[in-house]
């Protein structure tokens, strides 16, 4: 039986996923060309460095480590000034009931991003208590589709991969997740999300009865 519910952070507690576009989108303009809302879905979940070898390669350019490592310090200082006016209210919809509906149900929970950034955001929105785990970006070798970030969740709850259900907005979140033996909810549209067992638009109209009947078939 289902015993612990894994949450990615950006894109489904938290609507940080635009800040890193637009972060993102800053950065491939100064270098000369432009990213698109459909490549960028490509980029979510996936870490700060591999994104930024992503995002470089569809602009043609090779670098060397020492200007990579300067463009991805600048990116981040964007991002962070784009979050530091973040509060509680930026919380997305549905979050606030599905968590309390998830606490009645006797649910786990973890957090599983490979942000480095991801503590200091639950932190802004006041959700740090929220969770049972933590796994962050310092706390893992390989980023999302591998699925170190949600087997690590599941281990520090001391549940199995079986009884865990994952919700994920990103498309390498959601192919973690499968990876990992769970059943995912994917966040967002169908049409992206083609490998998640369950798709809604939002946390908004789910119910955890619902996710619970569906992920214990
Ligand atoms: C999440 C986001 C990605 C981001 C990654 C690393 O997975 O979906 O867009 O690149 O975290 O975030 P960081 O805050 O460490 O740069
Ligand atoms: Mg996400």
């Amino acid at each position: 039986s289902i015993k612990a519910f894994l949450f990615d952070l950006d894109g489904v507690i938290v609507d940080t996923a635009i800040y890193h576009y637009q972060a993102w989108k800053r950065l491939a303009n100064e270098l000369g060309f432009d990213i698109s809302e459909e490549f960028n879905e490509g980029l979510k979940g996936v870490s700060r460095m591999e994104s930024l070898d992503l995002i470089l390669a569809h602009g043609g350019l090779t670098l060397s480590e020492e200007k990579k490592t300067e463009l991805a310090t600048q990116k981040n200082q964007w991002y962070l000034e784009l979050v530091s006016r973040m509060t509680s209210d930026d919380i997305l919809p549905g979050v606030a009931t599905f968590f309390s509906q998830v606490r009645k149900a006797g649910l786990q929970t973890a957090l599983g991003s490979v942000s480095k950034n991801a503590p200091m955001i639950l932190e802004r929105i006041g959700m740090t208590n929220a969770f049972d785990a933590i796994i962050d970006g310092t706390k893992i070798s390989k980023g999302k589709p591998d699925p170190e970030v949600f087997t690590k969740g599941a281990a520090e709850l001391g549940v199995s991969p079986v009884e865990c259900v994952v919700f994920e907005d990103a498309v390498a979140g959601v192919e973690a997740g499968k990876r990992g033996g769970m059943f995912v909810v994917g966040l967002g549209s169908p049409d992206v999300l083609t490998q998640a067992d369950l798709v809604s638009p939002s946390l908004d109209i789910l119910t955890v009865d619902e996710v619970l009947a569906k992920a214990s078939v």
